[in-house]
């Protein structure tokens, strides 16, 4: 019950990352805010990880493109249960592979909009309560960020500009207590990862193919990227902030 009493807020919570984040939070006992633009699937993972206890979950229908969608949310949880000790900015996008002459500068402008200003807005608007709770913020980040990705420019670079803030308010907010870490996943077996697969002529091959990069021969789990993020935000990890956990699954490791 290491995350008993406290309140976590996830963004892209219905599904992937998020999903797994969730589970493991609940597990743990936390109150759990989903805040994603699918709202039918937010609100059955709520209920179903309410039922299986014994944390509690709730949706917030929320696209974290719009920055008054966000306020609205927040303001919500804090209304609802009166503290934010954890922010997950986990909800992103990943845009078909792009070449540069290709790539539309809107497009980037709304990449950038939902993976990397939400978070920014989001901690904006959470860092008054997690004054007060001493919490943390948990970015999820990439392994594109530093590793880059063919034909991903302006996904890498968004992921990117989430390891910049990280280290930025890491120092800004250190002094009141408030720890900023940043999680780089490889490759996580989520439906981004299945969505992407099924672009492809054989998303199978294509599939084992990715679980190849890891040295484990597999892709990680979405719980396996929550872990992290529930060690991130308890006293566990108290002496770390400002830093972007690699977890790759050594995926980077032998070049
Ligand atoms: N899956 C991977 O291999 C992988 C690797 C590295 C980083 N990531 C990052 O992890 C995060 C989650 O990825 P995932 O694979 O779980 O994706 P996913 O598509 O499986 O799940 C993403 C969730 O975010 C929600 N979402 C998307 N856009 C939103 C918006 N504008 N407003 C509100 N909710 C929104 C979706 O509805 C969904 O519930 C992303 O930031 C992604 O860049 C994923």
């Amino acid at each position: 019950m290491r995350f008993s009493g406290r309140v976590v807020i996830i963004t892209g919570g219905a599904k992937g990352i998020g999903a797994g984040c969730a589970a493991v939070f609940a597990r743990e006992g936390g109150r759990v805010a989903l805040l994603d633009r699918d709202s039918s699937t937010a609100q059955k993972l709520a209920a179903q990880l309410t039922s299986d206890g014994p944390g509690e979950v709730r949706a917030w229908a929320c696209d974290v493109s719009d920055p008054v969608q966000i306020e609205q949310a927040i303001s919500g949880v804090v209304e609802t249960w009166g503290r934010i000790d954890c922010l997950i900015n986990n909800a992103g996008v990943h845009p078909p592979a792009t070449r540069l002459e290709d790539t539309k500068l809107a497009d980037v402008q709304s990449l950038l909009q939902i993976n990397f200003l939400s978070g920014f807005a989001a901690a904006k608007l959470a860092v008054p309560y997690l004054r007060t709770s001493r919490g943390t913020i948990v970015n999820i980040s990439s392994m594109t960020a530093v590793l880059g990705q063919d034909r991903s420019s302006a996904y890498a670079s968004t992921k990117a500009a989430q390891v910049g803030f990280t280290k930025s308010l890491a120092i800004e907010l250190g002094p009141a207590g408030i720890r900023v870490n940043a999680i780089l996943p490889s490759n996580i077996d989520t439906p981004l990862m299945r969505e992407w697969a099924a672009t492809l002529d054989d998303p199978e091959s294509a599939l084992e193919r990715v679980a190849q990069l890891q040295v484990f021969g597999r892709m990680g789990q979405p719980e396996e990227i929550g872990t992290i993020a529930l060690f991130l935000a308890t006293e566990d990890s108290s002496f770390i902030t400002g830093q972007a956990i690699e977890a790759e699954g050594g995926a980077s490791l032998d070049y």
